[in-house]
């Protein structure tokens, strides 16, 4: 990824997605995990205090070294097992029907191909298992969606292909995926651009 992505670009992520107005939205996202979890994209493991008593075992899915060793502390902090098991969410190293939950926290902006992302995820969950999810995609006004399109081939170069624009409970649709809960609001301390976020959870049938 070069010296910006591999040494930079984690840390900034670690900071900005560590904000404490994350925190009740990284409860309600961690709420209805269970069992064996995939997270995709894990980052720095700034939802490890959250997971659920629920949680017996996490494989981590993450491509940038320097965000799990940002998370050695939370992961010291907690009794449930996380293994860093992937580094890719477009390529699972995992058998079918291998979890009983998934979890992706602000990632699904990044991934580059989203729906090979999402096949992959309803390939390893078992049939009947939920992805928890909170994610920032296009706004629903119309004023917002505009500067998200100025936007976001900037957003794109500065914060490792991260997209504004993807309609993110359509493509969990179009995966396959039965939405049975879904939140649509603005994150508070942010600017809407990057704050229109999609929470909830979707069952792989
Ligand atoms: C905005 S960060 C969110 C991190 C974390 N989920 C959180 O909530 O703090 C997006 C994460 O997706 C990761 N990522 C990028 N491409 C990925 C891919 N192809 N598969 C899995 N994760 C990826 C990045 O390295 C980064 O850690």
């Amino acid at each position: 990824m070069g010296f910006y992505g591999d040494h930079v670009l984690p840390r900034i992520i670690n900071a900005a997605c560590g904000m404490k107005t994350a925190a009740p939205l990284r409860e309600r996202v961690c709420d209805g995990l269970e069992g064996e979890v995939v997270e995709i994209g894990f980052g720095s493991g700034l939802n490890v205090p959250f997971y659920p008593d629920s949680v017996t075992r996490v494989a981590a899915v993450e491509p940038a070294d320097l965000g799990w060793k940002l998370a050695a502390k939370r992961l010291r902090a907690s009794s449930i097992p996380v293994q860093r098991s992937g580094l890719d969410g477009q390529s699972l190293p995992f058998e079918d029907d291998s979890f009983d939950t998934a979890l992706s926290t602000w990632t699904m902006c990044t991934i580059p191909d989203l729906e090979q992302a999402l096949g992959e995820i309803r390939r390893v969950l078992k049939s009947g298992g939920t992805l928890r999810f909170v994610e920032h995609g296009l706004a629903p006004d119309e004023g917002v969606r505009r500067w998200q399109h100025r936007l976001e081939p900037i957003q794109k170069r500065v914060f490792g292909g991260c997209h504004l624009t993807r309609q993110i409970p359509d493509l969990l649709r179009d995966a396959g995926f039965e939405i049975t809960e879904l939140d649509v609001f603005y994150e508070d301390g942010a600017p809407k651009f990057v704050a229109a976020d999609s929470l909830g959870g979707a069952i792989s049938p």
